[in-house]
């Protein structure tokens, strides 16, 4: 197992596996850095890598985007990065989700995070900029995928007016409770667009988790592993809480490093410091590949950079 300098086993890998989006939402953070198409990993390389990573105790994978769906070998590369052994997760809008969920399930995916923020068509369609129906389809590819047994996690960002009501809180409940699925809220980050729109639409968490708590919800425990998170149970759904990187303990207790689309090891999305492993992968060169993945380990800080020059 790998250690950061302060301690911190490097534990799961996130994999921004393109740029491209087919949403365009009003607070994007935009993990793939553009939207422009580029030259990404081939599914091979990510087997070839991810061995390279459980091989030094990294045990999660998560694919993320731009929109991961839009990968037209998406279920190659879940099934080469399952191969060995690892969980995988994907992070997706869900729109392409029905189309693929026999693949994906088929490839081994163990679970999807989709992202809705509220179930209301209207304010779904002005959140995340798509043309009425989106949501609709979304739900079709969430049944769906759940039918093949891939468990499901709703991500809701907390935005004020849209979700930050009584009413809101328990659909997205009831949603998530007719999925069998957890359900998480996250604070707003103020990156990316979420700049813009920040002042007008944010919300502190601390809203949901008292209309969470006054519907009955009761408080479970700390996932500190994940940004010291609060977790509670209601109506039968574990519910996470996110705060936004404001929050001290944020990265206390952080396991994860993230490989951009163009193969460079970055030690935080919102961090600077990256180390390029492509010349690594595409030469299969597993000696120098865990040279560089040390040398990123290295450059982690106890608090990303953003964070601690602000
Ligand atoms: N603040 C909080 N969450 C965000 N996401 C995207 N941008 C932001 C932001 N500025 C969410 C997406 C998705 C998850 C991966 O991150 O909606 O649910």
């Amino acid at each position: 197992m790998l250690f950061d300098r302060y301690g911190r086993p490097f534990l799961k890998l996130r994999y921004v596996v393109n740029d491209e989006c087919n949403y365009n939402c009003v607070f994007c953070h935009f993990e793939g850095q553009t939207r422009r198409q580029g030259v990404y990993l081939t599914a091979e390389d990510y087997g070839f890598v991810s061995t390279v990573f459980k091989s030094v105790g990294v045990t999660d994978f998560k694919i993320t985007g731009g929109e991961p769906l839009l990968r037209r070998d998406i279920d190659l590369v879940v099934a080469n990065i399952a191969k060995t052994g690892g969980v995988v997760t994907l992070t997706t809008n869900g729109f392409l989700l029905e189309k693929w969920a026999g693949r994906l399930s088929a490839a081994g995916l163990r679970r999807v995070n989709v992202s809705i923020h509220t179930v209301d068509p209207e304010k779904y369609s002005k959140i995340t900029g798509t043309p009425p129906g989106f949501l609709r389809a979304v739900l079709r590819g969430l049944y769906e995928i759940k039918t093949r047994g891939v468990s499901v996690k709703i991500n809701a960002v907390v935005l004020r007016d849209i979700n930050t009501d009584r009413r809101s809180v328990k659909e997205l409940v009831k949603l998530a409770a007719s999925l069998d699925a957890s359900l998480q809220f996250i604070e707003l980050m103020p990156t990316g667009q979420g700049v813009q729109i920040f002042n007008q639409l944010y919300e502190p968490i601390e809203t949901v988790a008292k209309i969470i708590t006054e519907l009955g919800g009761r408080p479970l425990g700390l996932r500190r592993e994940l940004h010291n998170r609060p977790i509670y149970t209601l109506g039968g759904v574990a519910i996470e809480l996110i705060k936004n990187y404001n929050n001290p303990a944020f990265c206390s207790g952080c396991t994860t490093m993230r490989l951009t689309s163009d193969g460079k090891l970055k030690t935080c999305i919102y961090a600077e410091p990256r180390v390029d492993l492509m010349p690594y992968i595409k030469a299969r060169d597993v000696e120098g590949l865990l040279y560089a993945v040390k040398t990123a380990l290295a450059q982690r800080e106890p608090r990303f950079k953003l964070y601690s020059s602000s």
